[in-house]
């Protein structure tokens, strides 16, 4: 097949050019698509337009810096419209202080769309279930589809390029808009998903909130673990042989985090009571996953007697590795509670302590993990960050004064530690505290 060239493809529009919508225009850029992308944030496009990004991603500046011709970025609406026909919508959607999704970015874009009749609408930001059929309902000359997206923050890139599946979401009367995504996703092979609208705007919510159950189950199995004495790793392996289980989303820890799956689980469990349905088991998911964040303090009591004044290493602040998000990062909570105990924090993180400071105040920030661990009466790995693989763990018994090490990720070799001199204890390790 001839390739074509950028000018023959079909122009791609980004509204709202945070870390899902610049993802979104670099991936496009990098099939070979013109992107334009639009954001309200001045100081933003001007540094996107300087090739200056904020947002640690791996591989996400190398491609926009390769397809810098490809991609153009604006504050101006009109510029986005008559640039494109075809608009991901990429903007926000946090919770309010009632737990629902906050639709008022995605209000302010349909706002400046209201008169217009050529634009597709492909809603990539979460929203409720019901959105679209709303928005429709209110633009009925506007083409919508509901297409959202499933990158993880760390491997979004290779997320965007090798889907598993694309969720493509419309009604019938907009099923050659539905056409028109689908044809841009087709290059990336992953199943295609066409669906109806809510259908697609459930699949989403029910993906993560699944997800985020999977996760709290495997750390309650974890805490059971530790009483009875078993592996909640071999039992996470012995599980996860089964095809029907699989092996994914089985790693206990000190609870999950991110901008996502706590924001989700919240808003399917306000979407499901607005509609009429209490959906018991998200609030066992949430409740468990608030009470795994503070179970390492009771951890670090055990070895410790109590914490006054004792000093307590973090090694690792962003909610997951190969990133600087600290949106709903298990450290938050863990360093309350520690300092909540009387306890000294001090905490290192790679890539995540310009974010992390203002969200911590009172917990000291270190230069390095070794610094971080020095003179302490005990440390907590929060984020598994490859660098502390490398860490010189006999050095940093030597330097603390009392060598305990909770793993919160079960990231570390217990055995290295241990002959290292560590009292070193994970998540689920039953009979094997170290
Ligand atoms: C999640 C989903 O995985 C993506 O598919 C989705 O697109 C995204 O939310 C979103 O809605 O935008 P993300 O939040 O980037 O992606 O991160 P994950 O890799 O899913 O991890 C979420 C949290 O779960 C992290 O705190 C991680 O440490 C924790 N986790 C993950 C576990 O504790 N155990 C596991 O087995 C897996």
């Amino acid at each position: 097949m001839r390739e074509m060239n950028s000018e023959e493809k079909t122009p791609v529009g980004v509204v709202g050019v945070g870390w899902v919508g610049l993802v979104t225009a670099a991936c496009f850029a990098e099939l070979g698509h013109p992107v334009i992308a639009r954001d309200v944030m001045e100081e933003k496009v001007d540094s996107l337009r300087r090739g200056e990004i904020t947002i640690h991603e791996p591989g996400l500046a190398e491609l926009l810096t390769k397809n810098s011709d490809r991609l153009r970025f604006t504050t101006d609406m009109d510029e986005l419209l008559e640039g494109a026909r075809l608009l991901f919508v990429c903007v926000d959607t946090p919770p309010t202080y009632s737990g629902d999704a906050d639709l008022s970015r995605v209000r302010s874009v349909v706002d400046d769309l209201r008169s217009d009749g050529d634009h597709v609408l492909i809603m990539k930001s979460t929203v409720p279930a019901g959105t679209g059929e709303a928005i429709r309902r209110e633009l009925p000359g506007l083409a919508y589809v509901s297409c959202p997206e499933f990158l993880k923050e760390g491997t979004a890139v290779q997320d965007f390029m090798e889907p598993d599946r694309v969720v493509i979401g419309s009604e019938p009367e907009h099923a050659a808009a539905a056409e028109e995504v689908a044809e841009l996703y087709r290059p990336l092979g992953g199943e295609l998903v066409l669906t109806d609208t809510s259908s697609a705007e459930m699949i989403k919510l029910a993906s993560n909130a699944y997800l985020a159950t999977r996760i709290s189950f495997i750390n309650e199995i974890a805490n059971v673990c530790e009483e009875v004495g078993a592996d909640v790793e071999e039992v996470a392996r012995g599980m996860g042989l089964d095809e029907r289980i699989g092996p994914h989303f089985l790693r206990p820890g000190i609870g999950f985090g991110g901008s996502c799956f706590p924001k989700d689980v919240n808003a399917l469990k306000l979407l499901a009571g607005n509609s009429g349905y209490h959906f018991q088991l998200l609030n066992s998911v949430i409740e468990v996953n608030e009470l795994q964040k503070r179970r390492v303090v009771s951890k670090l009591t055990k070895h410790l007697d109590n914490l006054i004044g004792k000093r307590i290493a973090l090694l690792g602040l962003a909610f997951k590795p190969d990133t600087d998000d600290m949106r709903e990062a298990s450290s938050l909570v863990l360093s309350a509670r520690l300092r909540g105990e009387g306890a000294e924090v001090v905490a290192y993180d790679p890539v995540a302590m310009d974010s992390a400071r203002s969200l911590l105040p009172g917990v000291e920030m270190m230069g390095t993990a070794q610094e971080a661990l020095a003179d302490c009466d005990a440390a907590v790995l929060v984020t598994e960050w490859s660098e502390f693989r490398e860490i010189d763990w006999s050095e940093a018994a030597g330097g603390m004064r009392k060598p305990v090490l909770i793993d919160g990720r079960n990231y570390l070799d217990a055995g290295e530690l241990r002959a290292a001199g560590f009292l070193y204890e994970g998540i689920g390790k039953g009979g094997d505290r170290g």
